[in-house]
């Protein structure tokens, strides 16, 4: 929310109050002097005013997990383990899933406080690339790498997927690029050829990459791993 709106949000304080305060230096948002109003303010942001602080800020927090297969994908469910469960973290009820891997997939998941995060993240135009590796009952024919490049037509949703990129790794093994996050999207695709998915392990989004990190174990990013998915600071090796 807008610097003026969370003031006059206080009890004590009405609107005049706040562009009095405003206009007075005495406010300051992570240790900077503010004088303007339509200064977007989150629960991350520690706010002051002279020497008292009116919002201490809480930390922002981002985990990257290797989800196992047989974790669900959600914060609790009443028969399978959540992916939550893994995570060695206190204050968990603050968490949240920036996308997700169905029961049977595994691989790169991130995990975080921070709604804005990962909305930028998951929002359909977003376009950050997500690699999966992709294990099938039948033969993977070049005929598959044309048809996902020009993109598929989903009825459902009534739209066609955007340009993806395969890469035939083996018979029945195959690398695939996608730069959005359909509901079960790389088993839909394969099942345009009525090919069943086996196997699927999502081994990066963006930049980021599960690495040596066994599965079922998690780690913090880095600020630099953030700010490097958020659009605009983006670079994919
Ligand atoms: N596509 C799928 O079909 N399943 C996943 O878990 C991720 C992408």
């Amino acid at each position: 929310m807008r610097l003026d709106r969370f003031i006059s949000n206080l009890a004590r304080f009405n609107r005049q109050d706040a562009r009095q305060l405003l206009a007075s230096g005495r406010l300051r948002v992570d240790g900077q002097t503010v004088a303007d109003g339509c200064l977007q303010v989150r629960e991350f942001n520690r706010i002051e005013l002279d020497d008292e602080v009116l919002q201490a800020g809480k930390p922002a927090r981002f985990y990257l997990l290797h989800k196992p297969v047989g974790y669900v994908s959600a914060t609790k469910h009443p028969e399978h383990p959540s992916v939550l469960d893994l995570l060695d973290v206190p204050d968990k009820h603050d968490l949240h899933l920036a996308g997700r891997l169905d029961l049977n997939t595994s691989g790169l998941l991130l995990i975080t406080n921070d709604g804005h995060w990962s909305r930028q993240l998951t929002l359909p135009g977003s376009r950050l690339p997500k690699v999966y590796r992709v294990q099938t009952a039948q033969p993977i024919s070049a005929e598959y790498v044309e048809v996902f490049a020009r993109g598929l037509y989903f009825a459902y949703e009534d739209l066609t997927t955007l340009p993806a990129e395969l890469q035939i790794l083996g018979p029945r093994e195959a690398r695939l690029t996608l730069h959005e996050g359909r509901y079960h999207q790389v088993k839909r695709m394969f099942g345009h050829f009525r090919n069943q998915v086996l196997g699927l392990h999502r081994e990066s989004i963006g930049a980021l990459h599960l690495g040596e990190l066994p599965s079922g174990a998690w780690r913090a990013l880095t600020v630099q791993e953030v700010r490097q998915l958020q659009p605009g600071n983006r670079t994919v090796p």
